[in-house]
């Protein structure tokens, strides 16, 4: 039987929390070409705060400089969560995490080293006695500088269970209060990884000194029926990304663990203190800042997630909506209401509209985004939903960016050479060029690489239709790798060129910011 999407007050009666790690910051971070700026992590962290998260993991301080600011920003002005940084079994990564973390209203050390044969043979080269000795140290040494320490066994489901149980317990004892068993590779099954943190618990006499922790990866599709599997063995704290972005396959995406706990608590009796009526935004903006396209039929999120094409379900639908829908679209922040946008729609409708999607722009970011969207309204009838989106993701995206589009026209057909003249502002600094190329594109990008010279390699180039129609808006994806370090960036327009141009400009604004705050060698050219 299904059911309206139940009340969160109802779901918390006789019910035992979980505690929500929201690790899109650090894991979701370390995905190739999801880094995100200063400025987006910290517009990330606040919904996340604002969402009800309850410890939110910032980054890695040792990692970079930029980790460490990003880290350090997020620590001092978020309001209600726990503010974590990673750092590895060393006093020097302790330290810089302690510095890191340390204008938290409630700071915490995420420390971590490997249980498991495999990594402690090949990658530290370590024997397991010398690891619990670090474990001691490593714990030890954090806790004197921060009361909150989690402890994290990589590749714990590919540990031996004895050692796996020796190390908790030396975490433990030196201080640890949440131990968290990572299926670092996401090769656990659920029952195995259930009965694990079983296993552990029951083995470990100081067990109940700490809370428990899950922290699935998704290589077999399984991160989330792991990390419900690990929550039945006793973890009380799930840790996750939105929209599951992470290393390799990702991990567990945070608002399917919060909807199966929220639709089935029948079955699982736990409730998060998520506001999952922001989930819809928060996965909108992660897309956006970290590039990453959620896909179409995403669970929860994705943009067919409420959609019913077939007569059949239609039918039932209109009859009563529970025929095919386990929740509301409401519960997780999709609204039915819909004010059509078009080229007769004022700044008070534009704002209301960005409002309903989860955007609320200050003062001049709404100006250029209604400029924007006026211009795009006399060339398009209908400004759907996503085309905002899109746009506004665009201009937001880019507000403070050192290279901007100033013009472009292009000459493309069947009379080659297509060129392109491109006229950019570098640094408040205006610079035109013409350039040839092998179709209008390879012209366009020659053009930016003429008037911004780089090293950067194109990784991928990925257009797609915004809407449907030959006047659609292009959402045009690029992916920029330099010196091993990759970013991806978007840029929408209904001209593909033009935001093809936007997409690649993004993404080398992207790249200044990652090569350092300074304006480049390299762009003095
Ligand atoms: O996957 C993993 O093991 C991790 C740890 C650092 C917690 O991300
Ligand atoms: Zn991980």
């Amino acid at each position: 039987m299904t059911h309206e999407t139940p009340a969160p007050d109802a779901t918390r009666r006789n019910s035992e929390q979980v505690l929500i790690f929201d690790t899109t910051l650090r894991d979701g971070e370390q995905s190739p070409g999801a880094s995100m700026t200063l400025e987006e992590k910290i517009e990330v962290a606040d919904l996340l705060d604002a969402m009800g998260v309850d410890i939110i993991e910032a980054g890695f301080p040792i990692a970079s400089e930029g980790d460490f600011e990003a880290v350090s920003a997020v620590a001092a002005r978020v309001q209600r969560a726990t503010v974590a940084g990673l750092a590895r079994a060393s006093a020097k990564d302790i330290d810089r995490c302690a510095e890191a973390v340390r204008k938290a209203r409630s700071p915490r050390i995420h420390l971590f080293i490997s249980t498991s044969p495999l990594h402690m043979k090949y990658k530290l080269q370590k024997e397991p006695e010398q690891v619990l000795e670090m474990i001691t140290s490593s714990v030890t040494h954090a806790r004197n500088l921060c009361d909150n320490i989690e402890w994290s066994a990589e590749d714990g489901t590919r540990s031996e269970i004895d050692f796996l149980c020796r190390a908790v317990e030396r975490a433990i004892a030196a201080g640890a209060t949440t131990i968290n068993i990572p299926d670092t590779v996401g090769y656990a099954v659920p029952e195995e990884y259930q009965a694990l943190f079983e296993t552990v618990r029951a083995r470990v006499p100081s067990s109940d000194k700490a809370i428990f922790s899950v922290h699935c990866h998704n290589d077999l599709g399984l991160a989330v029926a792991n990390t419900l599997a690990g929550v039945r063995g006793g973890a009380r704290q799930v840790e996750c990304t939105i929209n599951g972005l992470g290393e390799r396959a990702g991990n567990a995406a945070m608002e399917e663990v919060v909807m199966a706990l929220r639709v089935r608590g029948d079955r699982l009796a736990y409730h998060t203190g998520i506001d999952s009526t922001m989930l819809t935004r928060a996965s909108k903006l992660v897309s956006a800042v970290s590039s990453f396209p959620v896909q179409y039929n995403k669970a929860i999120v994705g943009r067919n997630a409420f959609a019913h094409e077939s007569g059949i379900h239609q039918d039932g639908m209109l009859k009563n909506a529970q025929t095919y829908e386990i929740m509301t679209p409401e519960s997780v922040g999709v609204s039915k209401t819909s004010l059509v946008m078009g080229k007769h729609s004022g700044r008070h409708a534009f704002r209301e509209k960005l409002k309903e999607l989860g955007y609320d722009l200050g003062e001049n970011a709404l100006e250029d985004a209604f400029a924007r969207f006026k211009d795009l309204a006399d060339r398009k009838k209908i400004v759907y939903d996503e085309d905002l989106i899109a746009l506004v993701d665009d201009e937001i995206g880019h507000a403070g960016d050192g290279i901007k589009l100033v013009a472009l026209t292009v000459i493309a057909g069947t009379n080659g050479p297509q060129s392109a003249a491109l006229t950019l502002d570098v640094y408040g600094e205006q610079k035109t060029h013409q350039a040839t190329g092998n179709g209008p594109v390879d012209a366009v990008f020659n053009a930016i690489c003429a008037l911004v010279p780089h090293h950067a390699v194109l990784e991928l180039y990925q257009v797609h239709a915004v809407t449907q129609g030959t006047d659609a808006q292009a959402e045009v994806s690029v992916r920029l790798a330099e010196d091993g370090k990759s970013v991806t960036a978007k840029g929408a327009d209904p001209d593909t060129l033009v935001a093809s141009a936007r997409a690649y400009i993004a993404a080398l604004n992207k790249l200044m910011v990652k090569r350092g705050k300074s304006r480049p060698a390299a762009l003095t050219g």
